[in-house]
């Protein structure tokens, strides 16, 4: 399984670069890194990935930066110092391994369908999607030969793309967050796996 990451503007402003930004009349929602950074803890923090179940983990800025995440990276464990690494990821292109030299994140081209492998199934997810699935049959029913891509958006307004996507559903009647979108997908591909 991949899942593919949507967020708007990454990090988070000063508090003089808030003022500025008000004074642009951008809103201020647009600039809250916290919700990729719980979106992102909770794909790399679950039972799915620590089996080795996520096959990759991609991002993609409001600005059309892309950067992909391996899925065995320790995330840092502060939404600050997670804003760092972003930061220093938008600088260098790529974030190594100190150790091994391992590349552990690395900004890509677009569009993420060509780092896809063959027999991805683009899922999105939207709340303003008609077609409104149960996500424990919805995964079940899928084959194992199938690479599952779900795309969950990170932002407060506006929904994701359905451009790349094969299928587009709501999972649930109510609006949720993005978290809690990843930690149903993840735990019902645990259930499917076995994976306790
Ligand atoms: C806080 S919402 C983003 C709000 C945005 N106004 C929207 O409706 O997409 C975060 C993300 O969670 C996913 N999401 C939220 N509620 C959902 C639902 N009922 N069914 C499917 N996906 C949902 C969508 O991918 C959404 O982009």
């Amino acid at each position: 399984m991949q899942l593919v990451h949507y967020r708007h503007a990454l990090l988070s402003p000063k508090k003089e670069d808030a003022d500025f930004l008000l004074k642009q009349k951008k809103d201020l929602n647009d600039f809250r890194p916290g919700r990729v950074y719980e979106a992102l803890r909770a794909i790399l923090d679950s039972k799915l990935n620590k089996a080795g179940m996520v096959g990759a983990v991609y991002v993609k800025t409001d600005q059309g930066v892309l950067f992909e995440i391996k899925p065995h990276v320790r995330i840092p464990r502060t939404c600050k110092r997670f804003c760092g690494v972003i930061l220093e990821l938008l600088g260098h292109k790529c974030i190594r391994d100190k150790d091994t030299n391992e590349i552990l994140m690395r900004v890509i081209e677009e569009p993420v369908t060509r780092h896809l492998p063959i027999n991805s199934r683009v899922v999105g997810l939207s709340y303003s999607s008609e077609k409104l699935v149960d996500i424990d049959e919805y995964v079940n029913s899928g084959s194992d030969e199938l690479n599952l891509v779900f795309v969950v958006g990170a932002m407060v307004h506006g929904k994701i793309s359905k451009e790349y996507t094969d299928d587009f559903v709501s999972v649930s009647n109510y609006p949720l967050s993005a978290q809690y979108c990843i930690g149903l997908i993840c735990e019902s591909l645990e259930h499917k796996w076995k994976i306790f």
